[in-house]
């Protein structure tokens, strides 16, 4: 247990807290004192997070939740109220790649179905835009809250990975800054969180990939994988009223890549 407890008395939601940085986002979150309702498509890593963030002596529960419906939304945070009786703080940190299994760098736009674009904007960038839609009247009833969107240095810079991930970030980052701007006079605040490279659930096959990975790791001056507690953390701090004059910004966690500007380009056989 943490010795300060940083969200005590707040209720928080986090969806894709089955895994990787949701899920420890979730037990971050639990350590300091907030309620945590833990949402995913995963049930069973789902529950497990939240049985574990109670076992610690923490205060969460679990509900299934798709991101990219919007009925879906409407009933969890409907629950999630009626537990806690209050909303405070939404992490969206559901995502998926569109990488394609046999290529670590696919697809690149001309590779590129429409239908993975669709699925991909569908949960990356729609679903955080109906999370914040369905966060902010609760939100305004409890007086203010925050919402963190987990988005990433591909929302900033480009490169050879999936396309359809790069729009789905870069929509997440400008949709971040106008909601900072239209729930500011309600104490709204809205973030983004941008990680680098982070050995999760959604990364391993790449990290471990000889060339995909050193690629990664060569690319990054702290010269190591970032882990889901490093940007835990600085959700931690968004959520938190220690960031209360803290809005519209984008808070880099990613050892210093986009510092150094990417090197993540590959020969092409075919340029
Ligand atoms: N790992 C990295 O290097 C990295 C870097 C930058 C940004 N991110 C972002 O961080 C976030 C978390 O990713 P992660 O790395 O922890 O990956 P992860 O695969 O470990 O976790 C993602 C979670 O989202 C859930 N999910 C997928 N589709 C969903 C849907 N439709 N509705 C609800 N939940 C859904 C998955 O079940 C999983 O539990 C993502 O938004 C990702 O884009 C990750």
């Amino acid at each position: 247990m943490a010795s300060e407890k940083r969200l005590e008395g707040k209720a928080a939601f986090v969806t894709g807290g089955a895994s990787g940085i949701g899920a420890e986002t979730a037990r971050v979150f639990g350590e300091h004192g907030a309620s945590v309702t833990v949402t995913d498509i995963d049930d069973a890593g789902g529950e497990a997070v939240a049985k574990e963030i109670v076992g610690a002596g923490g205060m969460a529960a679990y509900r299934h939740l798709d991101t990219s419906r919007e009925t879906e939304w409407e009933k969890a945070v409907a629950e999630a109220v009626a537990r806690y009786g209050r909303l405070d703080v939404l992490v969206n940190a559901a995502g998926i790649s569109g990488r394609m299994p046999d290529d670590p760098t696919s697809p690149r736009v001309d590779d590129l179905t429409l239908e993975t674009w669709e699925r991909v904007m569908s949960v990356n960038a729609t679903g955080v835009f109906l999370g914040a839609k369905h966060a902010v009247a609760p939100m305004r009833d409890a007086g203010g809250g925050s919402i963190v969107n987990v988005v990433s240095i591909y929302g900033m810079v480009g490169s050879d990975s999936n396309a359809s991930y790069h729009a789905s970030k870069g929509a997440v980052r400008s949709l971040t800054r106008a909601a900072a701007i239209q729930y500011a006079p309600y104490k709204i605040r809205v973030n983004g969180v941008y990680p680098g490279f982070i050995d999760t659930g959604m990364t391993k096959e790449v990290h471990a990939h000889p060339l995909h990975g050193g690629v990664r790791l060569e690319a990054t001056p702290l010269a190591e994988f970032g882990q889901p507690r490093d940007i835990a953390l600085g959700c931690l701090y968004l959520a938190s009223d220690d960031a209360r004059f803290v809005t519209g910004s984008e808070l880099v966690i990613d050892g210093g890549v986009t510092a150094a500007a990417l090197k993540t380009s590959l020969p092409r056989e075919d340029a």
